[in-house]
């Protein structure tokens, strides 16, 4: 059986305030001077228990505060690259939440420059190229997405797009229409969390009103076969985060996730961690783990693999790069075979 761990990969939705370990929560929050509201590594761990997103985005808002300088940012960003490398990450396209720093006193600066700089010393040290997506925070304004993106015109460096996130219910794609005409005019491609437990129609809005060219989850597109269709014709990218369903409640199984229904149908899913602390694995174990449960065949798998770089914001250039990496390890174009003769 192939270890997809193995695959030269892109990862295109974590965020990286996803990514903060227990160990790193106490080690800043030790030299920063701030109180953890749980005793220790294993009862923080503990406490990832969600029944929902709400329950979840609780706990992560309240992680995230330990982080206050650039250092700070710095840490976080590395870590999770040293990880993502571990899983043959080629490419990662990091969301960051600045709303939910700022609003504590973190100035924008101080949270773009750490991330950045931890990027570009992954991509000359460990060889993982990246760009950042800026998300606004759909349970906040208008008015404070537009300043946000403001904030990061005069400072946008490596950030290719802007994403929108948080509680999905209730807060639906038309709310952000102008900020993200004003985003796509600046030049920023634009992404959306649609269809996680909102419904369907919030996928079709974040393609027609925000004109977003990806989806971010996008499960319940199952709900609605019209739609379905159009996502398949357009090969409209869905990045899936299967463990991040399963610890959501999003589904009650594994072995029920949508991916298999979503592969069927012939649409451009891949496959990636979302908040890979806090649910449970990241990029590998979530294709491998997905693999075991849903009986996805090595060609599914490489298939997922090369789907993630073919719904990246990469250059044409690095694309067939990176794709190339992948044909060579399948014996494909890319390689000219010696094999010996026994
Ligand atoms: N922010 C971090 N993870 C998220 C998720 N899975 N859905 C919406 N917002 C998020
Ligand atoms: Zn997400």
């Amino acid at each position: 059986m192939l270890d997809a761990r193995a695959l030269p990969k892109a990862e295109l939705h974590v965020h990286i305030e996803g990514t903060l370990e227990p160990e790193l929560t106490f080690e800043i929050a030790e030299r920063n001077r701030i109180a953890v509201a749980y005793p220790s590594v294993e009862a923080l761990r503990a406490a990832y228990d969600f029944s929902d997103l709400q329950s979840f985005l609780t706990v992560y808002y309240a992680g995230m505060n330990v982080l206050r300088t650039e250092r700070d940012y710095y840490d976080l960003t590395i870590a999770y690259l040293r990880r993502a490398v571990a899983d043959n990450v080629r490419h990662a396209e990091i969301f960051f939440d600045p709303q939910a720093h700022t609003s504590r006193g973190v100035p924008f600066a101080v949270v773009a420059n750490g991330i950045r700089e931890a990027l570009g010393d992954a991509e000359r040290e460990l060889g993982v190229s990246s760009h950042l997506i800026l998300c606004f925070l759909r349970d906040r304004s208008a008015e404070s997405a537009m300043q946000t993106l403001e904030a990061a015109l005069g400072d946008r460096e490596r950030i290719v797009a802007v994403g929108l996130d948080s509680a999905e219910a209730g807060n639906p794609p038309s709310k952000f229409v102008r900020v993200f005409e004003r985003a796509r005019a600046e030049g920023f491609r634009a992404v959306a969390h649609a269809g996680e437990e909102g419904p369907p129609e919030y996928i079709s809005e974040a393609l027609d009103l925000l004109k977003v060219s990806r989806i971010d989850h996008g499960v319940r597109c199952l709900e609605d076969a019209a739609l379905v269709e159009r996502l398949r014709r357009e090969r409209v990218p869905l990045t899936v985060c299967p463990l991040s369903n399963l610890r959501l409640k999003v589904v009650r199984r594994l072995e029920e996730h949508p991916l298999r229904r979503m592969l069927d149908a012939g649409l451009l899913a891949t496959v990636n961690s979302d908040d890979p602390s806090y649910f449970g694995g990241y990029v590998g174990e979530n294709y491998a783990r997905s693999a075991a449960a849903l009986g996805l065949t090595t060609a599914e798998l490489q298939t997922l693999a090369r789907s993630s770089f073919e719904a990246s914001f990469l250059d044409d250039a690095a694309r067939r790069r990176y794709l190339g990496e992948l044909e060579a390890l399948q014996g494909g174009p890319a390689t000219v075979s010696h094999a010996p003769t026994v």
